[in-house]
């Protein structure tokens, strides 16, 4: 009964997921013969009710028991936002230098200074940090959205991103990477440790120098994917 109900594909199932579950049911409802669709009867049909599920998968003791409850794994940065976007500048043996966006990034220690960020070994980040072990990290301002975005969506393998997004390199003080002129808190740091977590690798970096034009200024904040928030305001907790 459920076999016959069930998608043709794995693309056929994740459209169905994305429905809603009264569309989805309608859905397992059209499908198969004319005599099929008459002679079946509805299972119970449950569903996560969270928007766009990006991988499921029909789990087995659940199916014997003929209740079509379907697990949905989301990405992590769906469930864990808004995070804070940085401009990571590293460079390679030969001091050529690179810009990129992370938000996997996060503060580690208040004295001394450290940051981790993660980042996947397909970057070219990644590359200059394992022939360098330097990074700067640079906070962009919310008006400077677009030429972020010009460095999370190409690679430095492929283009000067300085160039393309019209940033400034501003010689670092005590790492060979250079800083974003048009950032106002610019952190220089050496890598302490490198280590591969998953489909990334966790970076710490211990800060050596720091600069800082401006304290107030709105930062972007990034859900997933091309959408981002805007700090909303500020809220003084009192106990
Ligand atoms: C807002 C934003 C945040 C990003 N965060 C990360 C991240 O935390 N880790 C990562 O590996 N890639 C992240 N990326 C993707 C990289 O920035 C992107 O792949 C970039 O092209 C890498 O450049 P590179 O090859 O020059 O290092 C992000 C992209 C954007 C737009």
């Amino acid at each position: 009964m459920l076999l016959v109900a069930w998608p043709k594909s794995l693309k056929a199932l994740i459209t169905m997921l994305n429905q809603p579950a009264s569309r989805a049911a309608a859905a397992m409802k059209e499908s198969g013969t004319a005599t099929e669709r008459a002679t079946r009867k509805m299972q119970p049909f449950t569903r996560t009710p969270y928007p766009t599920p990006y991988f499921a998968f029909p789990c087995k003791k659940l199916l014997k028991e003929k209740r079509v409850v379907l697990p949905v794994s989301h990405r992590i940065s769906r469930l864990l936002y808004p995070r804070l976007t940085v401009l990571i500048t590293t460079c390679d043996g030969s001091g050529k230098p690179n810009v990129a966006a992370f938000s996997f990034f996060m503060p580690i220690s208040f004295d001394p200074k450290y940051v981790a960020f993660s980042v996947a070994p397909q970057r070219h980040t990644f590359s200059n940090l394992r022939e360098v072990g330097e990074f700067v990290v640079n906070v962009p301002t919310f008006d400077l959205l677009q030429k972020v975005w010009i460095c999370g969506r190409y690679s430095g393998r492929d283009v000067d991103k300085f160039k393309l997004a019209g940033l400034t390199p501003v010689p670092s003080v005590k790492v060979k990477p250079p800083r974003v002129g048009e950032c106002p808190v610019q952190l220089e740091c050496v890598v302490e440790l490198m280590r591969e977590f998953g489909d990334h690798w966790l970076v710490v970096g211990r800060v050596v120098a720091e600069h800082v034009e401006m304290l107030e200024f709105d930062p972007i904040l990034h859900y997933s994917g091309d959408r981002v928030f805007k700090v909303g305001g500020i809220v003084d907790v009192k106990l």
